[in-house]
């Protein structure tokens, strides 16, 4: 049988506050996600019956990703078919990746959406929306944006998610850098500064930053980033602020790290003020590469 492909983007996140740690060991959130053009491509096949799941991975830097049901596209498979009352599913897996990994960009959760709609289709499976958000925020905090896309506030999790309207096209300069942060790392140190007082949450409130984003004004959004990660992504990696302070330096109207990082995002007025931005970054050797993107794009959907 022929395989369904399907696209899925990078988020990031324009604002990222972090509550206290709950009971579960999650954090309760408040944070404003954004989709932007930087896309993994996921191909799914039906295998002969019994071979379970095999992955196959391509793209930069993608030694580390595993090719077992480890994998949360791997995961995603398995939870849809449990769901719609499949048996055990043997599917192959393509996962061609520009999303960088552990890069703070839910390259993991996108790759989990774009499986579950993969599946859906392969199946030709009847699954109400609500009960695929309810198996996407099983799989993980970020995989039920990856499905929606757009501008939107997260909050519980960062998966209960309310549309945001974000006026125009939003340009990023993208910034990887090398090696990975470990999400409940980084979520565990930003507990340690908070409890020997060295870190406390942003201040104020997300209605500057929504005000901005729905007038389309990159200058307004620019001083309501905000991202409660950003002092632990910091402390476990320090270079970090080196690379923070190159963006800024040249002309980017913000910084700031990406979510739980290393990936670090730059804010430009327009494309060709992010096009050059892009050039002077890639050329400051602090940084292993840079992408220029825009946003918001659409959630994970299927390609011819
Ligand atoms: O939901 P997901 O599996 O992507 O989260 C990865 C890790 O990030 C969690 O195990 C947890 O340590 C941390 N996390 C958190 N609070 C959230 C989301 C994630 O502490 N709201």
């Amino acid at each position: 049988m022929s395989g369904v492909r399907v696209r899925v983007a990078a988020k990031i996140n324009l604002s990222l506050r972090v509550g206290a740690r709950r009971p579960d060991g999650f954090h309760d959130l408040s944070t404003v996600f954004q989709a932007i053009s930087l896309f993994d491509d996921i191909q799914v096949r039906a295998s002969p019956i019994g071979s379970g799941r095999t992955i196959s991975v391509a793209g930069e830097r993608v030694d580390g990703v595993p090719r077992d049901d480890r994998n949360l596209a791997a995961r995603a498979a398995i939870a849809l078919a449990e769901a719609v009352g499949q048996p055990d599913p043997d599917v192959h897996i393509d996962i061609d990746k520009a999303i960088p990994v552990a890069g703070g960009m839910a390259g993991g959760s996108a790759d989990a959406a774009a499986t579950l709609m993969a599946c859906r289709a392969l199946w030709d499976t009847e699954i109400a929306d609500e009960e695929l958000h309810r198996v996407a925020a099983d799989l993980g905090s970020d995989v039920p944006f990856a499905l929606q896309g757009g501008t939107a506030q997260g909050t519980g999790r960062g998966d209960i998610l309310v549309p945001v309207l974000a006026t125009g096209e939003w340009h990023w300069v993208v910034a990887l850098n090398d090696g990975e942060l470990s999400t409940p790392q980084v979520f565990a140190e930003c507990d340690r500064l908070r409890s020997c007082g060295l870190s406390e949450p942003a201040p104020g409130d997300d209605s500057a930053l929504m005000a901005a984003l729905r007038a389309g004004s990159a200058r307004d959004l620019a001083p309501c980033l905000v991202n409660d990660l950003q002092p632990a992504a910091l402390s476990l990696r320090p270079s970090l602020a080196a690379v923070l302070a190159a963006g800024t330096d040249v002309g980017a109207l913000a910084g700031l790290v990406s979510g739980s990082g290393p990936t670090c995002i730059f804010l430009a007025a327009d494309r060709e003020h992010a096009i050059g931005l892009a050039a002077e970054l890639a050329g400051s050797g602090l940084v292993r590469g840079v992408r220029h993107a825009f946003g918001p794009v659409r959630g994970a959907h299927l390609i011819p």
